[in-house]
């Protein structure tokens, strides 16, 4: 049934409750706001909670992408293979090392990069993979690896999407070179703005956590504490990209009701899988057996042919009735700066604009409540029944 809501539904907000706000408030009170105890606390109940040996936070998965790809060792010139469907920050970070980002077309049931496609791409400049886990979907991370291991491909996941998604039956984040999460404000863990970079590696783990610190030496984090020392070396000019207590602290609160919000996120997929299997019109989305779903974001296919409006048109109409919603991605070869400085253009990668043009991110929070998710279900059900040809 189509009713107009009298308040406008968000397309997401983070679940903050009075455990998020006390913590914080107990760190403002402690003195310690900046990179201290509690964000050493987290790094290592990250690296715990993946399985992985090192996790060194960061002020955002972007900062985690940047600096995997410097602790990588690319250099100007090298090709880094990726997705254009992604965030910028995926791609702007491989520009800011100088390297050329190589699109490869996606899977466009998944939007996933299509890892058959990846090895075509390959040239003797290729130094890198950063594959994306679109939406909280693995990437095929096997083949992935393979190919990566046969060319000497450092493997860089963008996992921006992936707290909770698992390849195989292991949680992203355990294997691999690295892997790069955020904790962006909708993101499933919520920490305002926020990123970890996870690795088995020593030395990335190393050159990373001394990069992401103004390239100081390992303990100058702590010189202002009784234990620290003043001195301090600079082994390389790095960057201010640690995440600080503040943070920590809603990352602390956010973990220990991970479970209770990916629980919630599960019953509005379900609803939704529900729902919209049986809408002539719409695709729900694919999920492939090797992957647990972290379900960051659904994403719902318009059957275009079906239809007689665009998923512009579709968006208004959600609009109008209060509901908000968003896109992912506008493909990234596409944006003014990469057709002006690479000379990507329409056509480049026919899947991913084919799929772009399809797709809309339905609102998808734990906050949700079950009349929110009724709203959807029914706003959705009644546009594309009223707009089918
Ligand atoms: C796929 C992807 N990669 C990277 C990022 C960047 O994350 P952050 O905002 O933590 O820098 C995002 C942000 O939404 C993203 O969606």
């Amino acid at each position: 049934m189509y009713k107009k809501r009298d308040t406008f539904l968000p397309y997401a907000i983070p679940l903050i409750d009075e455990n998020d706000i006390n913590e914080v408030v107990d760190t403002l009170k402690s003195g310690w706001v900046a990179k201290g105890p509690k964000t050493m606390e987290f790094e290592k109940r990250f690296a715990a909670y993946v399985g992985a040996k090192h996790a060194i936070a960061m002020n955002s998965a972007t900062a985690a992408l940047y600096i995997a790809l410097i602790a990588a060792g690319i250099k100007p010139g090298d090709e880094v293979i990726t997705t254009s469907m992604t965030f910028a920050a995926t791609v702007n970070t491989i520009v800011h090392m100088g390297a050329i980002p190589v699109f490869v077309d996606i899977d466009p049931e998944t939007g996933c990069i299509d890892a058959d496609k990846i090895e075509e791409k390959i040239t003797k400049k290729t130094k890198a993979i950063v594959p994306v886990h679109y939406t909280g979907h693995a990437c095929d991370m096997d083949k992935i690896r393979t190919i990566a291991e046969k060319y000497n491909l450092f493997v860089s996941e963008d996992a921006a999407h992936a707290v909770e998604t698992f390849y195989k039956g292991d949680l992203i984040g355990k294997k691999g070179d690295c892997a790069c999460f955020s904790f962006y404000a909708t993101k499933n863990i919520c920490t305002g703005e926020g990123g970890m970079l996870t690795t088995n590696r020593d030395d990335i783990a190393e050159k990373a956590r001394v990069m992401s610190l103004h390239g100081m030496s390992k303990a100058a984090w702590n010189r202002y504490g009784k234990s620290g020392s003043w001195r301090y070396d600079i082994e390389y000019p790095g960057f201010k990209y640690n995440m600080f207590d503040i943070q920590a602290a809603l990352a602390k609160t956010q973990m220990n009701k991970l479970n209770e919000m990916q629980n919630r996120r599960k019953e509005i997929v379900s609803a939704y899988n529900d729902a919209f299997s049986k809408v002539d019109g719409v695709k729900i989305p694919v999920v492939r057996s090797y992957t647990t779903h972290s379900w960051h974001l659904y994403v719902l296919r318009l059957e275009l042919d079906k239809l007689t409006i665009d998923r512009d048109r579709f968006i208004e109409l959600m609009n109008e009735a209060n509901i908000g919603i968003s896109v992912h991605f506008i493909p990234v070869h596409l944006m003014s700066y990469y057709r002006n400085n690479y000379g990507f253009k329409e056509g480049d990668l026919p899947l991913t604009e084919k799929y772009f043009d399809s797709i809309v991110s339905l609102p998808l929070y734990p906050k949700m409540t079950n009349d929110d998710v009724a709203d959807v279900i029914g706003t959705v059900t009644y546009i594309i029944s009223n707009n089918h040809k």
